[in-house]
């Protein structure tokens, strides 16, 4: 895990280059999805893992929620979110913590989890991951994802800005490289867990009401970005998960 750590600390480094390539998908496709999925939000406890330097852990709060934590394993991007925070405070406490080692963060309504699974490492790692955001969740508490496709293709990662090196016909939990095309690309070590593991874990963890869908795009895409929001569509490069506790 501390590879990971390590890779995001040098994104962190270049996060403003990052930003400007994946804000495209994430503005367009991927944060509409995922607000719809989460609903109502206004007096909730929302923990979101893997926050990064917390682009959407600022919106959740945003949304209205009561309390907001972030964590994070890697301390340079919990700096960045800090950074923010203190620039515009709204509340947010943050903390460096690896989702497979992490003791309860206290009791949650909701549990976030934006782009981080796909660093488990295996499927050990994943169920203790999957374990550690059932164990912060209230009964009935709900858990919502946006993870990476496993199924993603050619055009619309393209469309999106990255560039994905997965092996032809990957096993389970194999690592693979993927480029955000900044000059020069920045390169992420990730592993390949298709979609029917995530559930599988997430049950075996005690969630039900597993469910999924492809992110689209928002209906609210100008109509110069629509072409390009239909190649992103195309397939694409990330899916939402929901399950609840029960
Ligand atoms: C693609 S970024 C997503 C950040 C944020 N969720 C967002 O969407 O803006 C992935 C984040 O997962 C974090 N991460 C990777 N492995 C982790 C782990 N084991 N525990 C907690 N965070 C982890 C990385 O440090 C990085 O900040």
């Amino acid at each position: 895990m501390t590879k990971s750590a390590d890779q995001y600390d040098q994104v962190a480094a270049a996060f403003a280059d990052v930003e400007a390539i994946i804000s495209f998908v994430r503005e367009n496709l991927e944060w509409p999805s995922f607000k719809n999925l989460l609903g109502d939000l206004r007096g909730l406890r929302v923990l979101d893992v893997g926050c990064g330097e917390g682009s959407f852990t600022r919106r959740i709060k945003q949304l209205g929620a009561a309390r907001v934590v972030g964590t994070d394993l890697s301390p340079g991007m919990i700096a960045l979110a800090q950074q923010a925070e203190a620039r515009n405070p709204q509340g947010i406490a943050y903390e460096v913590q690896d989702l497979a080692a992490m003791p309860p963060q206290g009791e949650f309504d909701v549990v976030t989890a934006i782009h981080v699974l796909h660093y488990a490492d295996t499927r050990e790692t994943l169920q203790t991951m999957a374990n550690t955001m059932h164990a912060n969740l209230k009964p009935g508490g709900k858990l919502a994802i946006l993870s990476a496709n496993a199924n993603s293709g050619e055009e619309s990662e393209t469309a999106a800005g990255f560039r994905t090196y997965r092996p032809a016909n990957p096993k389970e939990g194999d690592k693979f490289k993927v480029a955000v095309l900044t000059t020069p690309p920045t390169e992420i070590e990730v592993h390949h867990w298709p979609t029917e593991t995530i559930i599988d874990v997430l049950q075996t963890a005690g969630f039900t009401n597993v469910s999924w869908d492809l992110v689209k795009p928002s209906t609210a895409v100008a109509p110069a970005d629509q072409d390009r929001a239909a190649r992103c569509a195309k397939n694409p490069t990330s899916l939402t998960l929901a399950a609840i506790k029960q």
